[in-house]
């Protein structure tokens, strides 16, 4: 019996040293440019808890993929994702970005400018995100990114909605951090965990969305918005 339980337990560790073998790899196939390594770091010493190399790759794969020219981010932070989506999206594009520090979003303006970003390539919006997304324009947007607060998901799914084009993409960051299999045996899942599990079975159950979880950085959450469903 006991000899049973070991043997699972070392198969457990296996598979969790060769999970973390394989996320490092991840990261590190990422590489960042002097730019992007300095808004991130810029962004943890802020403590604005910047996206990884890994999960910016994946924005800017997503915004490339689909010729986004209109982008809207939800927590601007130093600028780090925001610097990956400008790198995936056209050259005409424009950066929507929301905060409400004012001091990040100055050091993210810094770090767009230092990367060759005109500042006609970015629009830096201060303010609550539920108080400003609902001033954007329905349908004119490519891809909305959501990396702020984590008990707004729901919401920030909802404007998403209404926001997208059809065939646009709406992506969540942290999703990982809702994983089922985190729960203690005794403990209730928090309200950030919640919502961001609410938000996982919207996406999946709305038909008009195709759903994907990319295990990269703090998990992504994708959809896209069915170009064909009503
Ligand atoms: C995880 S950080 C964003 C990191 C950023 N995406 C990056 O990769 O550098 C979350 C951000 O959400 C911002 N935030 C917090 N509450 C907000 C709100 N109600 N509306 C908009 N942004 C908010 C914080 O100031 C913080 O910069």
């Amino acid at each position: 019996m006991f000899r049973a339980q070991s043997r699972h337990s070392d198969a457990r560790e296996a598979v969790i040293a060769g999970r973390d073998h394989t996320l490092a790899h991840m990261e590190q196939y990422a590489a960042e440019d002097d730019s992007l390594a300095s808004a991130r770091e810029a962004g943890q010493r802020a403590d604005a808890r910047p996206v990884s190399p890994a999960a910016g790759a994946a924005l800017r794969f997503l915004a490339a993929a689909i010729g986004a020219r209109a982008v809207v981010e939800v927590g601007t932070g130093c600028g780090s994702s925001g610097l990956w989506l400008l790198r995936g999206m056209r050259p005409d594009a424009i950066l929507t970005t929301v905060d409400v520090v004012p001091e990040y979003q100055e050091a993210a303006r810094s770090a767009f400018r230092r990367a060759g970003f005109p500042a006609n390539r970015t629009r830096l919006i201060h303010g609550r995100a539920l108080e400003v997304l609902p001033r954007l324009t329905d349908g004119a947007y490519d891809l909305v990114f959501a990396d702020a607060v984590k008990t707004e998901y729901p919401d920030y799914l909802t404007e998403a909605l209404r926001l997208l084009r059809p065939g646009g993409v709406a992506v969540f960051n942290h999703a990982l951090e809702a994983s089922p299999f985190d729960d203690g045996p005794l403990s209730a899942p928090g309200p950030e965990t919640a919502a961001i599990r609410e938000t996982g079975r919207l996406v999946r159950e709305d038909e008009r969305l195709v759903p994907l979880l990319l295990p990269v950085g703090e998990g992504l959450l994708a959809a896209i918005r069915d170009p064909d469903a009503a």
